[in-house]
């Protein structure tokens, strides 16, 4: 191809201050902390606090508390789920209700778009069961709420920390293509829930955010160490990828897999689940690399997100829309940055069709 970059690889699309993907070294580090130092010490409310610093001036000093109360004001849309959108899939469902809110450029709109995703999944995955929605409670922390209002009872300790760890571990990752997204419609001055809708679109794929549920069909397909050669042989012999690896960049590991690995082992009843689930990477990296000599191809966010959402109960349909709870600081800081004197992001193509034909 003349001077493009298939799938804009090693293309250098922005600055950024928010995060750093040092693929050559295994290494996430958002805004001068590495992801090893945050995450399992850092709540989601502090990882937004570090992320939004410089770029949301009006943000309320009391994060946890502003966001409590915009996971309250933001629940007063759960009324409009209705049986159209409960046919949807949960992320497209919880799409269209963040797609409700105000676009505008203030912290409170930002609080909102925080809010959204955590409100609106709890809601649409209970009405999905037959379950009636349970309301925020503003004083919680935010992780501790999310599983509450998913589940209708209180978490552990160790539950909350385990998903915060996950909240935190994908806040923000580069210029993903999600956050890319998010950036080219920001860049057109469109506002913050427009550029949070393109994000939620962008990681709705399953090359991007949807790949954990697909974990799970892998997973129970397999059903026991045995089966797992065989299985993924044959999804490789078919074409098939294998869901929760490899990734553009990361060539020597990926640390938000070790992060989450580490957080699904604090929540003991599921340590049979993680022994049978560590077998088949096992056997799905030593595939690999017979298969893929050339290619570096390690275990991604997406194997460890799947089995620490599942020990959390959300089911596998959802998992997606909590990926976008986490990503969606990420989408918003991102989303100001570009405001902060960046340009209209308008790359070129080069044209390879016909020319108009000469008249004769
Ligand atoms: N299983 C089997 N083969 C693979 C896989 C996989 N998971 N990933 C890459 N390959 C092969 C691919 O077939 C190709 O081989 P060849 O050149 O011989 O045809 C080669 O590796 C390079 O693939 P690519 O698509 O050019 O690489 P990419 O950088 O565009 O792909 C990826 C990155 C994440 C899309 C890809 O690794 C993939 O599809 N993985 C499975 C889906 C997945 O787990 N996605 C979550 C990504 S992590 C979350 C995030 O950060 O967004």
């Amino acid at each position: 191809m003349t001077g493009t970059s298939d799938g804009l690889e090693g293309v250098v699309a922005a600055e950024t201050v928010l995060s750093e993907v040092d693929g050559a070294n295994g290494r996430l580090i958002i805004r001068g902390r590495s992801l090893d130092e945050l995450a399992g010490r850092t709540t989601f409310e502090d990882a937004v606090g570090l992320l939004f610093g410089g770029f949301y001036p009006d943000l309320p000093a009391d994060i946890p508390a502003a966001l409590g109360a915009a996971r309250v004001e933001v629940f007063a849309e759960v009324a409009a789920l209705d049986t159209g959108l409960l046919d949807r899939t949960p992320i497209e469902a919880m799409r269209a209700l963040t797609a409700r809110l105000a676009d505008g450029d203030d912290a409170q709109v930002a609080l909102r778009l925080l809010a959204a995703p955590a409100v609106f999944t709890a809601a649409v995955v209970r009405a999905q069961a037959g379950e009636a929605p349970v309301a925020p409670d503003a004083a919680m922390r935010h992780s501790a709420d999310i599983l509450r209002m998913l589940r209708g009872t209180p978490a552990t300790k160790a539950e909350a920390d385990a998903l915060d760890t996950y909240l935190v571990t994908v806040c923000d990752h580069g210029l993903n293509a999600s956050t890319f997204a998010a950036r080219v419609v920001a860049s057109t001055r469109a506002g913050l829930t427009s550029a949070v809708l393109a994000g939620i679109s962008a990681l709705k794929g399953p090359l991007h955010g949807g790949a954990p549920g697909p974990v799970i069909e892998m997973l129970d397909e397999i059903g026991e160490p045995g089966n797992a050669r065989a299985w993924i042989e044959a999804a490789l012999a078919r074409g098939d990828r294998l869901m929760g690896f490899g990734h553009r960049i990361y060539k020597v590991r990926d640390p938000r897999a070790d992060a989450l690995k580490t957080a699904v082992r604090w929540l003991d009843a599921r340590q049979g689940r993680l022994e049978f689930a560590e077998a088949v990477e096992a056997a799905a990296l030593a595939i690999l690399r017979e298969h893929k000599p050339n290619r570096s191809l390690e275990t991604n966010v997406e194997f460890y997100t799947a089995l620490l959402l599942e020990a959390l109960d959300f089911p596998p349909s959802a998992f997606t829309c909590v990926f976008a709870m986490g990503r969606v600081a990420g989408w918003l800081a991102h989303a100001r940055e570009q405001l902060s004197g960046g340009r209209l992001i308008r790359p070129a193509s080069v044209y390879v069709g016909p020319m108009p034909q000469k008249a004769a």
